[in-house]
């Protein structure tokens, strides 16, 4: 199951930063922004790999990464093997075709001014596949394969409800027949009632045309829905990643363990759980994050080894070899990650949520 061929995509090493630079004529660059710092991974044929983490972690930039639609400072991204960081213009027009993302916004994304049909074979004009009544037969064939009604092939997007929109989005993006969909938010702006209908759909979608999917959200539940494997990111790393299972139910990062404990999502039947860890503090900032682990600056099992020494990403001891975790400290089953004197972390007992966590994975 977890052989080399089986990898659709991965990516090792990547790194994205953006320079901000200053100057009217000659523009010096004066900081970067570290949004992906050095990120390792391997999504399966046919899986979904969810992304998490809090805003600004690096998630979206990842995507685009992955995508093709950002250039990295650093690394190399292989889908089927090819690393797409080293393609000629001709080559990452086909690539494209391979990996579609969809986006957060169904309102925002999908041009006011034009008919959903003509939208929505966008990608055939793009890449010269179909045209006149092909393409629109085409275009109607993905319209019912999303739940849509061909005959609205005419209409603008203003007569779509909102899941509907986020339909429009899913179609448009199946038109070239990808590989792998970078789903990046997409259920974020929807109504709860409809998000339910969108994701079944990518779900059923997946199963029929056995697509991958990278599945990111703010939405821990979501995502455990969905993914087969999830990554934790934070400060532009993955801290921990596992299959669902193995992350949900036995969290190893204490990033992982606050988020899942913040959320509330965690095991119900393990009554431990039922304590909420809370983050204080912001995230630090990505254009100079903290050395040695990201995150020590705000973890209750902080030692001077973490201020120290940057940890490696790799399985600790008694997990699988999947289950990779960035740590000099992982949590211990059954450890309750205590409060730390410094007040930068602290374990409470209120069954709801604090207003101001960072930690608890909501909207951005
Ligand atoms: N084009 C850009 N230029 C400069 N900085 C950027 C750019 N795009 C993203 N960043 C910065 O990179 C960091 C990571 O941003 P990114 O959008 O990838 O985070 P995210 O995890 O997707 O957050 P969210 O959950 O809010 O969508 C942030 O600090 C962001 O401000
Ligand atoms: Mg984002």
């Amino acid at each position: 199951m977890s052989g080399e061929s089986d990898v659709l995509v991965s990516a090792e090493g990547v790194v994205k930063h953006f320079p901000i630079k200053q100057g009217i004529v000659f523009k010096k660059e004066v900081a970067r922004v570290h949004a992906v710092d050095g990120v390792d991974l391997a999504v399966r044929r046919g899986e979904t790999l969810g992304i998490v983490g809090e805003t600004g972690s690096g998630k979206s930039t990842l995507a685009r990464c992955v995508t093709g639609l950002h250039p990295v400072t650093a690394g190399s991204i292989r889908f089927e093997g090819t690393d797409i960081t080293k393609l000629s213009r001709a080559g990452l027009k086909a690539f494209r075709r391979d990996v579609q993302m969809i986006f957060q916004d169904p309102y925002g994304s999908l041009n006011p001014r034009r008919r959903v049909g003509s939208i929505i074979g966008d990608p055939f004009a793009i890449h010269g596949i179909a045209d006149g009544a092909d393409r629109r037969r085409r275009v109607q064939e993905l319209m019912e394969l999303v739940g849509l009604n061909p005959e609205h092939y005419n209409r603008f997007p203003a007569e779509f409800s909102g899941g509907q929109r986020q339909r429009i989005g899913v179609a448009r993006a199946l038109a070239v027949r990808p590989r792998l969909i970078v789903c990046d938010e997409p259920v974020s702006a929807l109504d709860v009632s409809i998000q339910a209908q969108v994701i079944n759909l990518l779900k059923d979608l997946q199963d029929e045309l056995g697509l991958t999917y990278i599945f990111i959200a703010h939405d821990l539940s979501v995502v455990r829905y969905v993914s087969d494997r999830v990554a934790v990111m934070y400060l532009g790393r993955i801290v921990e990643s596992a299959s669902a299972g193995d992350l949900y139910g036995r969290p190893r990062h204490p990033y992982s363990a606050a988020l899942l404990s913040a959320a509330s999502i965690a095991d119900p039947d393990e009554a431990e759980r039922a304590e909420r860890i809370v983050l204080i503090g912001d995230v630090p900032s990505p254009i100079d994050p903290p050395r040695g682990c990201r995150f020590h600056p705000r973890c209750p099992k902080a030692q001077d080894r973490c201020i120290a020494e940057d940890p490696p990403f790799v399985p600790r001891e008694g997990d699988p070899p999947d289950h990779r975790t960035a740590c000099h400290f992982p949590v211990l089953p059954g450890e309750r990650l205590a409060g730390r004197e410094a007040g930068i972390a602290q374990v409470s007992t209120e069954p709801e949520l604090p207003e101001a966590d960072p930690g608890a994975g909501g909207s951005s």
